[in-house]
């Protein structure tokens, strides 16, 4: 499976911070990567980025409203982020689930609103410093993934993304150990939920990853690609963490 390296700018990015991607998409050009390129950058730069990427490297929204239209100000369906080009989204980041108060229900029909829409989906899991400590990191992932990911997503090209939220923004990543054994976990809730096809679905990690330790997380069992934040914003840690899939390859 080839994995994905998806960069989530958050609310970052003005108009000068295509050139950023203009770069990651020259340096594509130039070393072909043994991996699939990602960015996410916010909504209101989608169209832009997609032309400057020049189909180098996918263009993604965030997130996304479960409705194709109608009278929810502010809102973007998904439909919508595909009209501008973007060919993922993001769906069920814990700071969406934490500040806007996702449910696994409502990331469930976002997921089923982008491939009504025809786009790929990253839906995102994973547990809070608290469950970890009280040993119910694997549950909590688990009923995640049982309410969030909804059916007909066994696709290569539709991803998991496993965020500790502990993780997240923190400079602490997950250990491999922790890393290894949720990706496992999940991929076998995949198995049992939708058979061989559970195979399919690339499963990402997430949290506190950077030109150093991509590498070695990238080579863990079951970690199908990374989602990034922070370092993604840097053009030249981003370009590193490409990089590392590629000599791992
Ligand atoms: P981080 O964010 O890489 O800055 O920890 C990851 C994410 O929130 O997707």
């Amino acid at each position: 499976m080839r994995p994905l390296i998806a960069g989530n700018w958050k609310m970052n990015g003005l108009t000068p911070q295509l050139a950023e991607i203009e770069a990651i998409a020259t340096c594509v050009a130039e070393t072909p990567p043994f991996a699939d390129i990602l960015i996410c950058p916010p909504s209101t730069l989608i169209t832009r980025a997609v032309q400057v990427a020049a189909g180098r490297i996918a263009i993604g929204g965030q997130d996304c409203r479960k409705e194709i239209a109608g009278a929810f100000t502010g809102g973007i369906s998904a439909e919508m982020l595909r009209d501008a080009g973007a060919s993922t989204v993001i769906v069920g980041h814990s700071e969406c689930r934490q500040h806007y108060g996702e449910t696994n229900a409502l990331v469930a029909a976002k997921a089923k609103a982008a491939m009504r829409a025809g786009i790929l989906a990253i839906i995102c899991i994973g547990e809070t410093k608290s469950q970890r400590q009280e040993g119910k990191a694997l549950s909590a992932c688990g009923d995640q993934i049982s309410g969030s990911v909804p059916e007909g997503i066994t696709s290569s090209a539709n991803a998991i993304g496993y965020e500790p939220l502990w993780a997240i923004g923190t400079g602490e990543s997950a250990t491999h150990e922790e890393i290894a054994e949720v990706h496992a976990h999940i991929r076998q809730c995949l198995v049992a939920r939708f058979g061989a096809e559970g195979k399919k679905v690339r499963i990402l990690y997430g949290g506190s990853v950077d030109p150093i330790n991509a590498r070695e997380i990238l080579a863990l069992p079951e970690v199908g690609g990374v989602l990034v934040g922070g370092e993604s914003l840097k053009t030249a840690d981003f370009e590193a963490i490409i990089k590392a899939v590629s000599a791992k390859a």
